[in-house]
């Protein structure tokens, strides 16, 4: 394990720089230290927490509530199976249930090198990515692998442990978790146009919606919403007229004022 030495620290500080709040710049520090140390240690919440002016409890706090960092050491390839309610009826169980036998791991372990493996692997269920539309989905590095089988998902491991590329069904070659960690700190590798943006079935709504001609209700125009904004005004403005004509009627009627009424009790 690396330590963090005066690039990283640089490059820590050079995140916190880029946020009006220095704090904000916590979530991709985290990745950061990530990318050089392989997880959140001890020395990376120090350094944090001194480069932001905040406690080791508050950025212990972020580092433990989110699961995408990690307190102990994951693979080259970190692969996260969607065992989430779709995922899991779709074949996520059994997709998880297959790696965790075939890599002799439990959840969250890192499965042991073998001889001749160019990198290790670990595994992990995790919730639902958003890619529901193709169920069951495996994310390696935080990259989609859409519509695996228990097969498919095996020989994805086996192509990883043993050094062959392996590309995203949406994305690029998948990278190290390393480098991965250091794109998610705001570091581009210059490949986020690799594969496709999005599939065919993220767009089956919108080609429904062209052959039938169907259009989002369009939005008010810019003199309609300054009208609204005006009308706010003029009610606001009626409020106060009223509270203040309703205040004067009161005098006249007694012949004294509120305060008066006030000072008098
Ligand atoms: S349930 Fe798996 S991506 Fe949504």
């Amino acid at each position: 394990m690396n330590v963090l030495d005066d690039k990283t620290l640089d490059e820590l500080r050079e995140i916190a720089g880029r946020y009006p709040e220095k704090r904000s710049g916590l979530l991709p520090m985290l990745h950061l230290a990530q990318s050089v140390q392989g997880k959140v240690t001890p020395e990376a919440i120090e350094a944090c927490a001194d480069i932001l002016d905040i406690s080791a409890a508050d950025v212990s706090g972020v580092a433990t509530f989110y699961t995408m960092y990690k307190r102990h050491a994951v693979g080259d390839f970190h692969v996260g199976v969607c065992t989430n309610t779709l995922c899991a009826v779709m074949g996520g169980d059994a997709i998880f249930d297959r790696l965790k036998e075939h890599l002799d791991v439990g959840n969250d372990e890192v499965a042991e090198k073998r001889q001749g493996d160019q990198h290790s692997v670990s595994l992990e269920h995790v919730e639902c990515n958003a890619a529901c539309d193709y169920a069951p989905v495996v994310m390696v590095n935080w990259e989609f692998m859409d519509n695996q089988t228990p097969d498919s998902a095996v020989q994805m491991v086996e192509a990883l442990r043993t050094g062959q590329e392996v590309r995203s069904t949406r994305g690029p070659a998948i990278c190290t978790w390393r480098e991965a960690e250091r794109v998610l700190a705001g570091f581009p590798d210059g490949r986020v146009d690799e594969g496709p943006g999005a599939g065919p079935a993220s767009l089956a709504g919108l080609e429904i919606a062209r052959e039938r001609g169907w259009t989002a209700p369009t939005a008010p125009a810019p003199a309609a919403v300054e009208a609204a904004g005006s009308k706010q005004e003029a009610v606001s403005e009626a409020d106060t007229s009223r509270a203040e004509s309703e205040t004067v009627e009161e005098t006249s009627a007694t012949g004294e004022s509120a305060a008066e009424k006030e000072e008098a009790q």
